[in-house]
């Protein structure tokens, strides 16, 4: 077993009857790695982190955690330990209590109760908390004590199955920085499931893009957003304009696209394989576009007119008809001085522009 295969899950299916909730999936999660499973409800994200824990039994298909074979270790068994969306600590027990709940059959003195606990208190920030009772907490604080109790064994593999659902946004995004900085802290391997994709962008080393029980691209966070490798992930991950094209010329490292009313283009094929004649997709994220009320005098120029904008105080959304194109181009522009483009709709005319090397070159599935 290498660092890289700490995690191995090696052709596993699941089926519920007809359903296939896990659908031929093989993925190997680094040691130490804080690795997202993200994708739209349904997608099997819950099912395959229970086959993890062992609450759930593959079809087909074997996982090895640490080198070991899954199929005959129960769940009290396995060394991982998981975390659930609602705070899942005990309503009667004190913060101490629910913290050292899994110590109680190690018969530990008073003294070294305390001070595991104690470790924990302090990874959480949380202490002084020690005798707060459940309903005392707020829901961030009664999560990162359902944290410090998943943790205190040091488990070598934590699975997190959406544990910041219930928080508020403020809240949420703070937790997300505390749960990345903790895990760097304790070196633990994270596997995290989200439907969130800001989320999982801020927290991963690495993401599987999920599916219909099968994955659609595993990749850094930049990467996915930068690199997608189709359509699909393309549109779940952030905002993309997509244009038809179609491909004439592929050479060494460029391809020469015709995308009609956006005219033509020299594009990376990225890792990608195209061939001539082909039709595709050119997509281009909203903030690679840069838009001006004056036509600007050089790079690739398109003109179009205003449709709507949104001012969002630090950025503005812009919506622009261009002939030929069905669909308003969208365009987010950084709100960093005052110009008369931002927050009104006018139907006035405008010019987009933008670099070769924003375009992402498709497949047209
Ligand atoms: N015990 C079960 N019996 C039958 N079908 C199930 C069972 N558990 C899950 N499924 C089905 O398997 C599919 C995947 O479910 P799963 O809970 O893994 O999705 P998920 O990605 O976690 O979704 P969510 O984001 O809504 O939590 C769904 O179609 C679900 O209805
Ligand atoms: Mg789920």
């Amino acid at each position: 077993m290498s660092d890289e295969q700490f995690i191995s899950i090696q052709n596993v299916s699941k089926h519920f009857g007809d359903v296939h909730a896990v659908d031929r999936v093989s993925i190997d999660i680094a040691r130490g790695e804080f690795f997202s499973l993200l994708g739209p409800s349904g997608c099997g994200k819950t099912t395959l982190l229970r086959m993890l824990a062992g609450f759930e039994f593959p079809t087909a298909g074997e996982i090895f955690i640490d080198g070991q074979a899954m199929s005959t270790v129960a769940p009290n068994h396995r060394p991982v330990n998981m975390v659930f969306q609602s705070y899942a600590i005990f309503p009667h027990l004190n913060v101490s209590q629910n913290i050292g709940y899994s110590l109680r059959k190690d018969k530990l003195s008073k003294a070294d109760f305390n001070s595991r606990v104690g470790e924990m208190l302090d990874l959480i920030k949380l202490s002084g908390y020690e005798d707060r009772a459940s309903h005392e907490l707020s829901g961030g604080e009664r999560q990162r004590v359902a944290l410090a109790r998943a943790l205190i064994r040091r488990p070598k593999v934590l699975l997190l199955d959406e544990p910041l659902g219930a928080l508020d946004k403020q809240l949420r995004e703070q937790m997300q920085l505390e749960l990345r900085s903790l895990q760097r802290a304790v070196g633990i391997t994270f596997v995290f499931v989200t439907h969130d994709q800001e989320e999982a962008l801020t927290m991963s080393d690495r993401i599987a893009v999920m599916s219909k029980g099968r994955y659609l691209q595993i990749d850094t966070p930049t990467k996915l957003y930068e690199a997608p490798q189709n359509r699909e992930v393309a549109d779940f991950i952030g905002t993309m304009n997509f244009f038809d094209a179609s491909v004439q010329d592929v050479g060494d490292g460029q391809a020469s696209i015709d995308a009609g009313p956006l005219g033509k283009l020299s594009v990376s094929p990225g890792n990608l394989a195209f061939s001539s004649g082909q039709a595709a997709l050119a997509a281009i994220r909203p903030e690679k576009i840069s838009i001006s009320s004056e036509k600007p005098s050089g790079g690739h120029v398109v003109e179009g007119t205003m449709d709507a904008a949104a001012y969002l105080g630090d950025r503005s959304h812009f919506y622009v008809r261009v002939p030929g194109v069905d669909k308003p181009v969208a365009v987010s522009a950084q709100n960093i001085d005052q110009t008369h483009l931002h927050g009104d709709g006018n139907q006035g005319q405008v010019w987009l522009s933008w670099s070769n090397d924003a375009v992402v070159l498709l497949n047209k599935d």
